[in-house]
């Protein structure tokens, strides 16, 4: 399952398997929170924002991937949509890689990238900080 979603990849050049994996545990650590994911409601953060979070499987395809990684980093003014620019490029294009592959993923693929992400190593990073109480916890998004 994991290889067909890995060969469907637009990436030829890139180690794509390598940054889906780190992006779909960004993604599920700090995203799915409000935007949700296959299989994955929306969390009360993200239910209580207006303007809402789009779901991103249906939006991703309207930005190109220097879109994306803009939007994640800067964030959206008058929005609840933060920016990510405390976190790596490395990390932030991992996260775009994977946002890309959101449309038409099914609640199996994206379960079986979480737990290839968890065996890869899981989700971690050196330069932020992990008990920030404003920050999504990614037990709660993973252990649903
Ligand atoms: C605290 C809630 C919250 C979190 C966490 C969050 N977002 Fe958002 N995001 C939003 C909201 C709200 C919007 C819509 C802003 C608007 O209406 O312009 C948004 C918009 C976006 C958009 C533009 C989508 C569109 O249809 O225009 C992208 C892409 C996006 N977010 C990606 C991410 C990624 C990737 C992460 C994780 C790194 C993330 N978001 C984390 C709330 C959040």
């Amino acid at each position: 399952m994991i290889a067909r979603i890995m060969s469907a990849s637009q990436y030829s050049a890139t180690p794509v398997p390598a940054m889906v994996l780190i992006g779909v545990g960004h993604y599920a650590a700090h995203c799915a929170v409000c935007h949700g994911a296959p299989g994955v409601p929306k969390g009360d953060i993200g239910r209580g924002l207006y303007p809402p979070p789009p779901d991103l499987a249906k939006t991703a395809a309207l930005y190109n991937p220097a879109e994306l990684f803009w939007i994640v980093k800067h964030g959206i003014k008058m929005t609840g949509m933060p920016a990510w620019s405390d976190h790596s490029d490395e990390e932030l294009w991992a996260t775009v890689a994977f946002v890309e592959k959101l449309p038409g993923m099914s609640e199996q693929d994206y379960e079986a990238l979480v737990i290839a992400s968890m065996a890869h190593g899981g989700h971690h990073h050196a330069d932020t900080i992990h008990d920030d109480p404003t920050q999504p916890n990614s037990d709660h998004t993973l252990s649903r």
